[in-house]
Parts: C-alpha cells; structure tokens; sequence
C-alpha cells in the first residue's frame, strides 16, 4: 500500500489536488494507493496526540496506523515561507520515536507559487527523513508555478508530467 501524504492542514490545498492526480498515476501503474490528508486530523492534535500524550487521541491513532500499515509513501509537499508546513512537522513528531516511517521509502513532491518549486522545503524534509530512517527516491519532482503549471487538476507542462510519470514508476519498483 501506497500512502499519499497530502502535506498541508489548509482546507481544500492544492496539494490535495495534486496527491489526487499522483494516484490517478499509481492506478495507472495497477499499485495500490490512500490518501492520507492532513487537514482531516483532529484540530487539537497538536496538544492530544504529542509528547506524553502519545497514542492516547484514538482518532489521531487511527491516522498512524495507516502509516504504519504503509510501506511505501508519497509526500506532497507545499512550500510554505521558504520551507514546507509547520503542521507537516507536527504529524511527523505525533508518529513516534522510532518512527512509524523507519526503513520504509518514499517519494518526494515539491509545488510552489514562486521559482523554488518547494526545492528547498524537500531538502529541510529530506534532512528530517533521513534522521528518521526514511528511505527517499532520488528522483524528486518539482512544480514551481502552480497557476500556470497545474490547472484543473492537470500538469500542463511535459517535462514536469514526464518527471512525475517517471517517479511514480521508480516508487513502484522502489
Ligand atoms: C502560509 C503560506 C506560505 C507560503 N509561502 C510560500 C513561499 O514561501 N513561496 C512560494 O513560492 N509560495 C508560497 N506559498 C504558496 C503555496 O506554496 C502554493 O499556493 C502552493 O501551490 C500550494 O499550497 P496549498 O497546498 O496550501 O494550496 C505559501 C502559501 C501559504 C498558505
């Protein structure tokens, strides 16, 4: 099973948009997907789900348990000032130590915007990651632009929408 992780708690993203294209993708590719949507956790996560209250929000829980049941993930990951979501991080500190990602792979999607294409969020995150023992595919896709580059929930530029059909396939086979 291949989790998508829409990145952000922001009612109605773009980035959900864009994770429900990538799994139109994974269909394509006959490999099993979820999403997983971020703004959907409870609002008090923050202060239920953490620290010395891990594992006792039975909703958040249920949350983790996909990402443990997953072993596969892609992250859709929107930058926000110059760097990718604060609620992002918070999810990731609710999944435990070791994490609930360790020894598993993942594939990485940046939007933006501006020029970044969230290359600088991926780099943050990917330090994050790799801290936590979460394997990434070198191959990461950038979409800077996103008004003129995703329209309708479509990439119209044919380099990016060859770069991501290419990394889906390489997630399959990851
Ligand atoms: C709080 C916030 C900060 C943002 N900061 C940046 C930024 O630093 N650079 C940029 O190019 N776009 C920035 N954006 C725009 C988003 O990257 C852009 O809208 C993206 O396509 C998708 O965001 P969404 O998933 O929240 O819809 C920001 C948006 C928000 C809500």
């Amino acid at each position: 099973m291949i989790t998508i992780v829409v990145g952000t708690n922001r009612r109605n993203s773009k980035s959900k948009q864009v994770a429900l294209f990538y799994q139109k993708l994974l269909t394509e590719l006959h490999a099993e997907s979820q999403l997983l949507d971020i703004a959907e956790l409870p609002d008090d996560f923050i202060r239920t789900a953490l620290y010395e209250n891990n594992g006792k929000n039975e909703v958040f829980n249920v949350y983790r348990k996909l990402m443990r049941d997953s072993e596969k993930f892609v992250f859709i990951v929107p930058e926000y000032n110059g760097s990718y979501p604060g609620a992002l991080k918070v999810f990731i500190d609710g999944l435990g130590y070791p994490s609930e990602l360790k020894h598993k792979k993942a594939a990485l999607v940046g939007i933006s915007d501006g020029v970044q294409g969230s290359a600088l969020a991926l780099s943050h995150l990917i330090d994050v990651f790799h801290y936590l023992g979460l394997n990434i595919l070198a191959q990461r896709v950038k979409i800077p632009f996103m008004k003129k580059n995703f329209i309708e929930g479509v990439i119209q530029d044919n380099l990016i929408n060859q770069l991501i059909r290419e990394q889906a396939e390489l997630l399959v086979n990851f």
